[in-house]
């Protein structure tokens, strides 16, 4: 009988090397400065808006999760299921398209469960994590290198608003990338944004790169309505969230309960808007980067986040507008949403 110490299992435990740690490159130093200036300029100006970056400190990010896991938010649980239903059709389309193989970039990559997921059917010479959360990035990247020994993975702290600052990591290999863009967030920019943020992602693939992102599509202004207003205020709390964000951040004394949440359904520009809306007229001060103080009227709006939606056509036209040729659509039963492989 093999008898086994304390001591000797101790021993074993300590040969056992500590995982490496991932590889994290600082493409953007986050300009903690210039974010708080261009955040009080927004809130100042006589149409107040803010960007949507700003929603996402950790309650943001939390209410975020939380969101996606509502009954009424249908992108995240549609994109999920086309992924699940045509994920292998994809994956061979992938083999044919890069036979040289690719690097995965995964834009936004957050906690990188989606890039997970695929990592499984798919086999890329290097994941390639890229997300402006530079505390989140590390473990993220840390978990995709576990769970696949053989993939080269590492991270990238860089604003995907200037995607082109990825060319000197990207250029070490001779493999093209291949962007991975889920969950919509191309709706975040107006269409002319995001056509330059697509030209900039096909410019980095030089012709022989390729996307695969996901589109929420126009559909019911009902139900899409819906979809930013759920009936347990969770969206609500979600858009509020960004005036405790300008507290910190500038100094503020936006007092979030004088504030309603509104989403509609732009149709004329395709895009749900949301808005934050004075319940009554109030004075705000600002402590940060300079003092300063603004009156809002009752009613006075501020435009917290656009989200753009397309038909499968549209979408098209812009991929097209950004020199992707070779373009393939999938799309659930109810065409609600669209994930799209766009390569060339
Ligand atoms: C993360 C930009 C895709 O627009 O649907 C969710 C953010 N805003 N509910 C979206 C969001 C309100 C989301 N994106």
């Amino acid at each position: 009988m093999l008898k086994v110490s304390a001591s000797a299992l101790r021993d074993d435990f300590f040969v056992v090397p500590p995982p490496s740690l991932p590889r994290i490159v600082e493409l953007h130093q986050v300009n903690a400065a210039e974010d708080a200036a261009r955040l009080l300029a927004g809130l100042l100006a006589a149409d107040a808006r803010t960007d949507p970056k700003f929603f996402y400190d950790a309650q943001g990010c939390a209410l975020f999760d939380a969101i996606c896991h509502l009954d009424e938010y249908h992108p995240t649980r549609i994109e999920a299921a086309i992924f699940r239903d045509v994920r292998a059709a994809i994956a061979r389309e992938i083999g044919r398209e890069f036979p040289a193989g690719y690097q995965w970039v995964d834009l936004g990559c957050g906690d990188a469960a989606k890039s997970r997921d695929w990592l499984a059917s798919i086999a890329p010479r290097r994941y390639v994590g890229v997300d402006i959360a530079a505390d989140w990035l590390r473990p993220a990247v840390a978990r995709i290198a576990e769970a696949y020994p053989d993939v080269e993975a590492i991270g990238v702290v860089a604003d995907l608003a200037a995607p082109l600052s990825l060319a000197p990591v990207l250029d070490e290999m001779p493999e093209a990338p291949l962007f991975f863009y889920p969950g919509s967030s191309i709706g975040n920019f107006e269409p002319q944004r995001a056509i330059a943020m697509l030209k900039a992602l096909r410019q980095l693939g030089g012709g022989r790169g390729g996307l695969l992102i996901g589109v929420d599509c126009e559909s019911d202004p009902q139900r899409l309505e819906a979809a930013y207003d759920d009936a347990l205020g969770l969206t609500a709390a979600f858009n509020r969230n960004v005036l405790r964000v300008a507290n910190r951040l500038l100094g503020a004394d936006f007092d979030s309960r004088a504030f309603a949440h509104r989403a509609w359904y732009n149709e004329i520009d395709s895009r749900v808007e949301m808005h934050l809306v004075a319940r009554s007229a109030q004075t705000v001060r600002f402590r940060q980067p300079h003092p300063a103080e603004r009156d809002y009227e009752a009613g006075e709006v501020i435009v917290t986040e656009y989200s753009c939606k397309y038909t499968p056509a549209r979408f098209a036209a812009l991929l097209d507008a950004a020199g992707f040729r070779r373009q393939r659509t999938w799309q659930d039963p109810a065409q609600r949403f669209a994930v799209v492989l766009a390569t060339g």
